[in-house]
């Protein structure tokens, strides 16, 4: 690549990241966000309030929401909605039901991301998960989605709110098996399925859309940081992907943006898959990876 096609392509994936200039698409809406202090809930919050979003950033780690605060502000230096924190644990129904009910004085919610979850490190096949980590497991990413959605649709109804948009995180190992087993996830995420897929007829005609999103395997640190530099071992997972790289958070943020926005107002009950065609493929191209887009946070 010569030095002026290699500028033209940073432009394009400077605006790739930031989903070229902003179009207030979600101008006017409050929403709730689990598991903001990081990885795709704090790309989201930063797309969200660029859109002309009211944001609550939600997580468990009250040090990691601080730093994701400041994070959001900096990069959406001229939002015009609010930002706020709030601690939450999502397999409290108490700690939901507060943070819903905490935007009763902003109008009421219109778009929650049930997005917070965990992938146990204990978590295994059939033999070695134990039930304490199954139970974490389901009680964190099950729960904590049933809870979200239960309040989400309690707040619609009594702001008498005519649309909302409930966004639930699944994974594509609710899709395809993974030999590199983690049971109590894997049941998790094809249970966020089946219950998103199922509160999305419920409430349809009332204009409350439910769409889970099913992302792949993202360079985070989480993983990245565990695959290191064993090549093997990240080979392995790469092969399956197409494009030839993991996914970006942002590109996570970007189709949640679009599910929150009145945009997809006929996309209901979908599993939203976000992985690079990966759950498509057979056998893959070969050849260098794609470039991928700049995420907020890391850049
Ligand atoms: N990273 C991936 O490769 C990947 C792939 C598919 C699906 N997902 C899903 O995407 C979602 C977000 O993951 P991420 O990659 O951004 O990871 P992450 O670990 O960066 O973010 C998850 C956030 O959830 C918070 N959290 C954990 N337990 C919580 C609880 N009980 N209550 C409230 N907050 C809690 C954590 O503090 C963290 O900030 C998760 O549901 C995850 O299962 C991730």
């Amino acid at each position: 690549m010569n030095g002026f096609n290699t500028l033209n392509h940073m432009a394009n994936e400077a605006q790739v990241a930031t989903g070229l200039e902003p179009r207030g698409r979600l101008a006017g809406k409050n929403a709730i966000i689990t598991g903001a202090a990081g990885g795709i809930g704090l790309e989201t919050t930063i797309l969200f309030l660029r859109e002309g979003a009211s944001v609550l950033m939600t997580d468990i780690s009250e040090p990691h929401l601080a730093k994701a605060l400041s994070k959001a502000k900096e990069m959406a230096p001229n939002a015009t909605g609010r930002v706020e924190t709030m601690k939450v644990d999502v397999s409290k129904e108490a700690d939901i039901e507060a943070a819903v009910q905490s935007l009763d004085s902003w109008g009421g919610l219109d778009v929650i991301f049930n997005n917070a979850g965990i992938m146990h490190s204990d978590d295994a096949d059939a033999v070695d998960t134990s039930e304490k980590i199954w139970d974490l497991t389901q009680n964190i990413n099950v729960k904590g989605v049933w809870f979200g959605s239960k309040h989400a649709v309690l707040s619609l109804r009594k702001h008498k709110k005519t649309r909302g948009s409930i966004i639930n995180t699944a994974s594509v190992v609710a899709l395809v098996g993974s030999a590199t087993p983690q049971l109590a996830y894997t049941a998790s995420k094809g249970a966020v399925l089946a219950m998103t897929r199922e509160l999305a007829i419920v409430h349809a005609r009332e204009g409350f859309r439910f769409n889970a999103l099913c992302p792949a395997p993202l360079n985070t640190p989480l993983l990245q940081d565990w695959l290191g530099d064993d090549q093997a071992k990240r080979h392995r997972r790469e092969v399956h992907f197409p494009t030839g790289r993991f996914g970006e958070a942002i590109e996570q943020a970007q189709a949640v943006l679009f599910l929150a926005s009145d945009e997809s107002s006929f996309v209901n009950g979908t599993d939203f898959v976000v992985d690079g065609g990966m759950t498509k493929a057979y056998v893959t191209p070969e050849g260098p990876a794609t470039q991928p887009p700049v995420n907020f946070a890391r850049s």
